[in-house]
Parts: structure tokens; sequence; C-alpha cells
């Protein structure tokens, strides 16, 4: 369900979602958990995660921080 706004491979399609490819994991888990218990809020997230057990955050946050990215920064002239 996570893919309907960031992506099947972690890079998002939904323009106001975040990029999870690649990220640190303990940092996904730290996110995921503050949005369940609402020390992070946001109107779409904040459902989502409330249903999400600590098992489910860390296999998430695992999944999504193996991801390989490659990152090019833009060459401006
Ligand atoms: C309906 C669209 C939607 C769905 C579905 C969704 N997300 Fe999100 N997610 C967002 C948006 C929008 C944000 C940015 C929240 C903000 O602005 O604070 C976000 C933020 C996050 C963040 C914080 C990223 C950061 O860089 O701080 C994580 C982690 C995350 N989502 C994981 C998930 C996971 C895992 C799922 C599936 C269980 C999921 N999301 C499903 C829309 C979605």
């Amino acid at each position: 369900m996570c893919t309907v706004c960031h992506g099947e491979n972690g890079i998002a399609v939904a323009p106001n979602a975040p990029n999870l490819a690649g990220e640190n994991a303990a940092y996904i888990v730290a996110q995921l958990k503050a949005f369940r218990s609402g020390k992070r809020q946001h109107e779409q997230m904040s459902i989502i995660a409330a249903d999400l057990s600590d098992t489910e955050i860390a296999d998430l946050a695992r999944w999504y921080s193996l991801i390989k990215v490659v990152a090019t920064p833009p060459k401006l002239d």
C-alpha cells in the first residue's frame, strides 16, 4: 500500500510524498514510530502508521533502506 504514494521502488509518485529509497533504516523506523505515536503529524501518514506493528516497521525500514540509489549532482552553468 505504501507504493501508491512512495512508488514501487521507493521513488515517490505522489508529489507531496518523499522518496524512501536508500533512506537510513533507523531514520525510517523513527519516523514511522513518531507518526504512530502522534509525535509527528500528517493527515495521511498518521492514519497509515497507526496500524503498523514494530515488526512491520522494522521490515519496511529494512526494505526501503536496502534499495540502491545512485545520485548524480546536477551540472549548473
Ligand atoms: C496516501 C499517500 C501515502 C501512503 C499510502 C504512504 N505514505 Fe508515507 N508519506 C506520505 C507523505 C505525504 C509523507 C510526507 C509527510 C509530511 O509531509 O510530513 C510521507 C512520509 C513518510 C515517511 C517519512 C519520510 C521522511 O523522509 O521523513 C516515511 C518513513 C513513510 N512515509 C513511510 C511510509 C510507509 C512505510 C508506507 C506504507 C506502510 C507509507 N508511507 C504510505 C504519503 C503516503
